[in-house]
């Protein structure tokens, strides 16, 4: 894959190839909680506790949409089961049971004036998403944009040539606003580099760089002040837009003007949906369930407060779980023209997919003629020298610290063995030694 020739960076730039468009469908999906300690004593045998009728839940019968190029928060409580739901849609569970229900991504139409990528046939689930997780971890002594040339080198096909590597990274920095500080080492604990904000936007570059279609940010402005976090929330709504990629992803406490970045939201309170569609709908459902949002109250905050149990004490705890069973039972309740359908389409990827043939990433589709290769074991290797080279390289203090360390051991050995005779008791002690 290579670009054709352009006259300055802003076509470049547009020449880049754009994702094939995904949308994403989760139907009715339930994922339960691991077994308890005692499952090795048979079921037949486990004394019944009260209120147990089933395997423990996780998320129930979670159901939601989000098309090519729009962006969809999920919001809750603490426990509310965000994450798990992330990780089900990128494949990621882990041990966690899948009980009920399937996701679902569909190839989109791009946008108009977009050239669409020329990938035939359907891409396993893992090559379309990137997933961003809470925590970054970044090489501390590399520059900006020396970890993105990284990480494209590593993640983008072998077809793609350097000089496209290389616009991709450009046009990442750019997007992303770390033109300033693309030179800047990404520092840590003993050397003090780019800032939170910048780390954050590093991180989501770092797979920005890899072209995904689907891009999943498990609390992505957690640790950011209020002006970083609304920058980085209208970013990824950009970035929705222009390239018609997929944005899913958890918040806590947004900004009030953030509430308009959002294409679609889905609010849960302990792994029940309370409500899932389009944003702009969403403070009129609750109004009709009279929960009516307050004059100065930040929409989202305001969200999570109705949706949440507050166990302060048992009055409070009473009212509250009244009005979030009710809300869960309203959203239960709804007519079923209020679901936003996603078209049926041929290609589409499936995965995770019932209780018997659970299979983490699983994917139903054919998955096979569509497939990007990667960068072999040997390119894999080489790059990954060379980045811990350059890390290991420009940490002064730790090199300083390995060559003490080194001398320290040798002249001690030295010491050790000094001037020792061919004697019978020399010999006899260098043995014991
Ligand atoms: N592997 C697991 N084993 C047992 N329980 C789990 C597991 N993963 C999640 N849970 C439980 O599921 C519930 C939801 O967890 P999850 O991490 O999805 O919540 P969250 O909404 O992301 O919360 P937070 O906002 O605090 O990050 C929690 O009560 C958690 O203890
Ligand atoms: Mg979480």
């Amino acid at each position: 894959m290579s670009l054709p020739e352009a006259a300055g960076p802003e076509e470049l730039i547009l020449a880049l190839p754009p994702p094939k468009p995904y949308s994403l469908s989760i139907s009715d999906l339930t994922i339960g909680a691991p077994q308890s300690q005692d499952s090795y004593i048979p079921s037949f045998l486990r004394p019944k506790k009260q209120g147990d009728d089933g395997p423990a839940t996780i998320v129930r019968n979670v159901s939601g949409t989000c098309g090519a190029g729009e962006m969809l928060a999920i919001i809750g409580g603490s426990g509310s089961g965000k994450t798990t739901l992330l990780n089900a849609i990128a494949g990621r569970l882990g041990g966690l049971p899948i009980l009920e229900g399937q996701i679902t991504f569909q190839p989109a139409a791009a946008r108009s004036g977009q050239n669409t990528p020329n990938v035939d046939g359907t891409p396993k689930v893992s090559k379309i998403i990137g997933f961003v997780r809470q925590n970054d971890y970044l090489l501390p002594h590399l520059t900006v944009r020396e970890t993105l040339t990284f990480a494209a080198g590593l993640r983008l096909p072998k077809t793609v040539d350097k000089a496209t590597r290389l616009q991709i990274v450009e046009q990442t920095i750019q997007e992303l606003g770390l033109v300033d500080c693309s030179d800047t080492v990404v520092g840590g604990i003993f050397r003090k580099g780019i800032s939170g904000g910048e780390r954050r936007r590093l991180s989501i570059g770092c797979v920005l760089v890899t072209l995904p279609s689907i891009i999943i940010l498990d609390e992505a402005t957690t640790g950011l002040d209020s002006n970083s976090s609304f920058l980085l929330l209208k970013t990824l709504s950009e970035l929705a837009k222009r390239h018609s990629r997929t944005i899913i992803l958890s918040l806590h406490a947004p900004r009030s003007d953030a509430f308009s970045l959002f294409d679609r939201l889905m609010v849960l309170s302990k792994g029940n949906v309370v409500y899932s569609g389009r944003a702009a709908e969403s403070l009129s459902w609750f109004e009709e369930r009279g929960c009516e949002l307050k004059k100065e109250t930040n929409p989202l905050d305001y969200l999570i407060d109705i949706s949440s149990v507050d166990n302060r004490d048992e009055e409070r705890e009473a009212e509250s779980r009244a009005r979030v069973d009710a809300l869960v039972q309203a959203w239960k309740d709804r007519k079923p023209a209020e679901e936003i359908a996603l078209p049926p389409f041929a290609h589409a990827i499936v995965h995770s997919i019932s209780r018997d043939s659970q299979k983490a990433g699983d994917l139903s589709a054919d998955d096979s003629s569509g497939e990007i290769s990667r960068p072999g074991l040997i390119s894999q290797t080489r790059i990954l020298l060379h980045r811990s080279h350059l890390n290991v390289y420009r940490n002064l203090g730790q090199l300083a610290g390995f060559l003490i360390q080194s001398v320290g051991i040798g002249v001690f050995m030295g010491l050790t063995y000094y001037n020792l005779q061919g004697t019978p008791a020399d010999i006899q002690s260098l043995k014991v030694r």
